[in-house]
């Protein structure tokens, strides 16, 4: 019997699963690690901790299985996107903390180059918008630095996102690389020529000699060095963790459409072949299977929805646990014009706002812990709605949206967000959709797999039908956007 070997480096956790052929998980290892915000508006990890925890993952996931690296058929590895890490070639030793997605220091070149008229260029090449969220004006912000310059130019440093920082450190600094999905989160990839653009480079600063070699989503990432797993195991698999999760979800006909709810929640739609564009939302790579054709995807990002449930239990207290959120907002039939804009890191799509900040706003001297509570899971599935309907101005039309992530777990976050869309939520029996993704992406990669065999293996956990009062629905979504107007501009100047 292969098992399969999936690392799952997020923002806020590594996390290894160990998931047999069928897609069942064997054991499963976490590890959280340090946050670092060391200015309002900043977000760093250390790239150390992040590989040491997930080794540390990989290593007790295998144990608790009871199985050795000879066992493994191959690794997947899917990360959280964006995250930028620079590491000197020769030591292997980062040169800064990694920069994170939400970071959002770098509004004001993303701003400036929007002034200068460059967005329409920059998206027509990449599929995305001018934005401190990729990783491009991060990576711009280190080589300010004049030493950091140039030993970047020198080719001493090395550049890369979570997925490549990974693949150097298991396979000894054997391979510097990552996969299309990755890349086109950059800035610095044209999606359609599928390579690293010089214009791009130029705009941004970035000298060539930092940057990964990009490769095939599914395909052939060399060996991890035997010191790490104790033997030799092939790495066939990597994905940034939001196309993983379109991957595991099995979306693999244009189309078809997921919604992870984790610390963001990402909106992906595959659509095949075709490179679409819609009004605030992204187009991006899903994926390439070998020497296959590229594969796009639409993609609505939301920075902040289960990290809302964190902040009310970490930042307010308001619930010791994330999961007894749903108890006590469903303790109350509404939030009664309670309204909660999450723009704590700024507004993703529809909206590309980074100087939006949070908002509550309806509060009455009869508003609670609940509505409040409530609230918060409204404006998670608020969010979803408006990046269903910016997704919807490229011309694809959502049937179904298969849920997953740690909020999906919540039936009465899945029901809102299915009287509010008016179409079917799916959540699948297997939550762990990115995870799984990875590890089946590293299946077919090793030929123990096939997108067909996949597809057939996916199986509903619950479907929740559209229901509610049409009325209530529309005040509740005219209420939001007016809220979200409010929110918008805040820590602008
Ligand atoms: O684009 C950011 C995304 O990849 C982060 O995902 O799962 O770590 O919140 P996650």
């Amino acid at each position: 019997m292969a098992y399969l070997l999936a690392l799952d480096q997020g923002t806020t956790s590594s996390r290894a699963i160990v998931f047999d052929l069928s897609g069942r998980i064997v054991a499963l290892a976490q590890e959280p690690f340090e946050q670092h915000f060391p200015h309002p508006g900043w977000v760093e990890h250390d790239p150390t901790e992040i590989w040491h925890t997930q080794l540390a993952t990989a290593r007790a996931a295998l144990e608790q299985a009871g199985l050795t690296a000879g066992d493994l058929a191959a690794v997947g590895i899917t990360n959280q996107r964006e995250t930028v890490v620079l590491w000197e070639r020769s030591s292997g030793r980062p040169v800064s903390r990694a920069i994170v997605w939400q970071d959002r220091r770098t509004a004001e070149l993303t701003d400036r180059m929007k002034r200068e008229g460059l967005e329409a260029r920059v998206r027509a090449k990449t599929g995305l918008v001018l934005d401190p969220y990729f990783s491009a004006s991060k990576l711009a912000w280190l080589l300010e630095d004049p030493g950091l310059r140039r030993r970047a130019e020198a080719g001493e440093l090395a550049f890369g996102t979570i997925d490549s920082w990974l693949v150097w450190n298991l396979t000894g600094g054997a391979v510097h690389a990552t996969d299309v999905s990755n890349a086109s989160r950059t800035l610095l990839f044209d999606i359609h020529a599928g390579r690293w653009d010089d214009e791009l480079l130029e705009l941004f600063r970035v000298p060539r000699a930092v940057l990964p070699e990009v490769r095939p989503s599914v395909g052939d990432f060399g060996v991890a060095d035997p010191q790490w797993l104790g033997g030799p195991v092939p790495i066939h698999g990597v994905l940034g963790d939001q196309q993983a999760a379109l991957f595991g979800q099995a979306c693999f006909e244009a189309g078809m459409a997921k919604n992870t709810y984790g610390t963001g929640a990402f909106l992906v739609m595959n659509t095949g072949t075709e490179p679409l564009q819609g009004d605030g939302v992204l187009t991006t790579v899903a994926w390439r299977v070998r020497d296959e054709p590229l594969r796009y995807a639409l993609e609505g990002s939301i920075f902040v929805a289960g990290a809302a449930v964190q902040w009310l239990r970490d930042g307010l207290g308001l619930i010791k646990e994330s999961h007894e959120i749903e108890a006590l907002a469903a303790s109350v039939a509404s939030s009664e014009g309670v309204y909660f804009v999450p723009a704590l890191t700024g507004l993703g799509s529809p909206y590309w706002d980074p100087h939006a900040r949070g908002l509550l706003v309806g509060l009455t001297r009869g508003s609670g812990r609940a509505h409040i509570a409530r609230a918060t899971l409204e404006a998670i599935a608020l969010q979803v709605y408006d990046a269903v309907h910016a997704m919807e101005t490229a011309g694809v039309h959502l049937a179904a949206l298969r849920a997953d992530g740690g909020a999906a777990a919540n039936d009465l976050l899945l029901q809102i967000q299915a009287d509010l869309l008016g179409r079917t939520v799916e959540r699948p029996r297997v939550t762990e959709t990115t995870a799984l993704g990875a590890a089946m992406a590293a299946a077919v990669g090793a030929d123990l797999a096939d997108l067909p065999t996949l597809a057939r293996a996916w199986q509903p956990d619950r479907r929740f039908e559209p229901a509610g009062d049409p009325e209530a629905r529309a005040r509740l979504i005219a209420g939001w956007h007016e809220a979200v107007a409010r929110a918008r501009g805040w820590a602008e100047g």
